[in-house]
């Protein structure tokens, strides 16, 4: 998610959109920029890096102005880079804009762009594409060529633009991306989030979707799509700026388990074109290569291997590959049998883990083809895989990874389809079947969600546990893992992962009175052997919470309690079953009174050995 700050007032707009900008830095970005009406002509300055990178080359020179607009940029088109940076302006720098979201029709427009007005395109960015289209749709009246512009663009945004002939303007639009006007005394704000403004006003309105607004220094107007005036209440903030930063959540561990449909969705919908064929841009294997591998390794660590763990089962049953999941830091070491018809699936969140970065170059260096499912543009292993498959969860702050592995399993679940739509290892109705279970996920996490208050009293219960078991079969082994590791990692319960199947051969041992044991059980031609391990832990006094799929009640008579989550097919469920056990995680950790979006000894990138 990008930041933008747009100010009208009289003067020192410098020093405000910097300061908003500060503001929103928590949010993770890779290059900043701020565009300023001087003169008669636009000055735009941005820079790659950290904002005092942009400071720097502002420096203390007459640089500014009554009005103008900053942005702070998470990339997802185009490589963290100075000229990638926003604001972007038309070709003479009269127009210029900061931009939130993705135009999906970019690259048509770019050309239509190219041929019809022969224009020059500095950047590699879909963004660029708006500033150009308000430009050759500018007459004079910045609101009418934003919204001739806006008409031709589809896709999700938040923009904000400005007009060297109106220098005390500024013209915003919204639609699937959050804007807000900040109302300021004889100045004006605009924002992608509250606290950007918290330090200057503390009345806003809340732009609703499809929505244009004007701001003078005296007066802030909104437009529905018609061109109708809106009458909005205002909006008094009454966050502090901490606060403001997770949006009104405590943490930003929840924050993030909330945006989980939202990041699916993104990470989804963006890949399946109208004909229903999955676009996988940013991949270039062809049918030939993929046809070629006659191994897959899965490497990454933590929860990014668990993900994993998942896309193993999917990808074998769909591309009928044999795939092999290791832990990075042992893949480096034990001279794995790769070459080059071998394909390296690199998952990591940050793109930065040292040891899944060195995993990935091992595997290079024996031939593999690299594709790597990363969350940050432009990351080192990003840069180093020959593929990358973006998950646009937008930036993760909380150390405990969840809204990135949700939508790193998309990305198993969309290669694997991929992939075995390209061989024809698998048919037409398991393909269709898969697209619509995957498309219905957002709401069906988003249910779950409506589930947290039993969730949190079931962790409210249970918070005193010093030692949690999570078992599954199938697919739930690999949620096992994860759902074990979010609970150790946030509250330092001592939970344990273990396929149910092991059970009897040997930990089954540690089973006794009221021992605490999650039971995953989503996989219906799985589920009465789960029935059994469960009535065999039972009979050993054990404590059982079982998750399991709407409808399938028989585990009722033997778990002390069930989590459902709703129906699904087997293969998707993985999605589902993880939502509980991360909403489990993070109200045991807070009844704990733990520091739960940096944990002790934690860091969220691991780039060190
Ligand atoms: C996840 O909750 C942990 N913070 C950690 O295991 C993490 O998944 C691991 O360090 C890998 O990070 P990456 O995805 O950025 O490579």
């Amino acid at each position: 998610m990008c930041g933008i700050v747009g100010f009208v007032g009289r003067d020192h707009a410098k020093e405000k959109i910097i300061d908003g900008l500060k503001r929103l830095e928590y949010r993770g970005y890779d290059s900043a920029g701020i565009a300023l009406p001087i003169n008669g002509k636009i000055e735009i300055r941005k820079h790659v890096g950290e904002i005092k990178n942009l400071e720097k080359i502002i420096g203390d020179a007459d640089y500014d102005s009554s009005a103008g607009i900053g942005h702070t940029r998470w990339a997802t088109h185009g490589v963290p880079s100075d000229v990638n940076a926003h604001p972007h302006g038309n070709s003479d720098n009269t127009i210029a804009i900061v931009h939130n979201g993705i135009i999906e029709n970019y690259q048509e427009i770019k050309e239509r762009l190219v041929k019809e007005y022969g224009i020059t395109f500095k950047s590699d960015t879909d963004s660029e594409v708006i500033a150009h289209l308000i430009g050759v749709f500018y007459k004079g009246d910045l609101l009418e060529a934003v919204n001739k512009a806006v008409a031709e663009m589809r896709g999700a945004y938040a923009v904000g633009a400005i007009a060297a002939a109106e220098p005390d303007k500024i013209v915003a639009v919204r639609k699937d991306a959050p804007l807000v006007a900040g109302i300021g005394k004889g100045c004006n704000f605009i924002a992608s989030d509250i606290p950007a403004l918290l330090k200057y006003v503390r009345e806003v309105y809340l732009i609703e979707n499809n929505e244009t607004v004007v701001l003078t220094k005296d007066d802030i107007k909104i437009y529905d799509e018609k061109g109708n005036t809106v009458k909005r209440d205002v909006f008094h903030v009454t966050w502090d700026a901490d606060a403001a930063e997770k949006e009104g959540y405590e943490h930003f561990m929840l924050k993030e388990i909330h945006e989980q449909p939202k990041g699916i969705y993104e990470t989804l919908t963006r890949r399946i074109n109208d004909d229903g064929t999955i676009n996988l841009d940013g991949i270039s294997m062809t049918k030939e290569d993929i046809e070629g591998f006659n191994k897959i390794y899965i490497v990454a660590c933590g929860t990014a291997y668990h993900a994993g763990l998942v896309g193993k089962l999917i990808i074998e049953k769909m591309a009928r590959v044999p795939v092999e999941v290791d832990i990075a830091s042992e893949f480096r070491y034990r001279d794995p049998f790769v070459d080059e018809n071998t394909l390296f699936i690199a998952i990591s969140q940050s793109g930065e883990t040292l040891d899944t970065l060195a995993a990935l170059r091992e595997a290079r260096k024996k031939g593999a083809r690299i594709l790597s499912v990363v969350n940050v543009v432009g990351s080192s292993v990003a840069r180093e895989s020959d593929d990358v498959f973006y998950t646009w969860a937008g930036p993760e702050i909380a150390v405990a990874s969840t809204k990135a592995y949700t939508t790193q399993l998309i990305c198993m679940y969309l290669i694997g389809l991929y992939m075995g739509s390209t061989k024809g290892t698998v048919d037409k109705e398991l393909y269709t079947g898969m697209l619509e279970e995957l498309k219905a996920l957002p709401d069906k996490v988003e249910r779950i969600l409506q589930n947290e208050e039993d969730i949190a009293a079931l962790a409210k219960q249970y918070h005193r546990r010093e030692q949690v078991f999570f078992i599954g079969r199938g697919l739930d082994s690999g949620v096992s893992y994860e759902g074990s590791l979010k609970l150790k990692e946030i509250s330092y319960i001592n939970s344990f992962a273990i396929a149910a199947g092991e059970l009897k051969h040997g930990t089954i041992a540690l089973m006794e009175e009221e021992t605490l044991v999650f039971a995953l059980a989503t996989q219906d031609f799985l589920y009465e052997k789960m029935v059994s391990n469960v009535e065999e832990i039972k009979a050993r006094g054990a404590r059982i919470v079982a998750v399991a799929k709407e409808g399938r009640t028989e585990i009722e008579k033997v778990a002390d309690q069930v989590i459902y989550i709703p129906d699904c097919a087997d293969e998707v469920a993985p999605v589902l079953a993880v939502v509980p056990l991360q909403i489990f995680a993070y109200y045991v950790a807070r009844y704990r009174g733990c520091n739960i979006d940096k944990p002790k000894n934690l860091a969220k990138s691991v780039t060190v050995e």
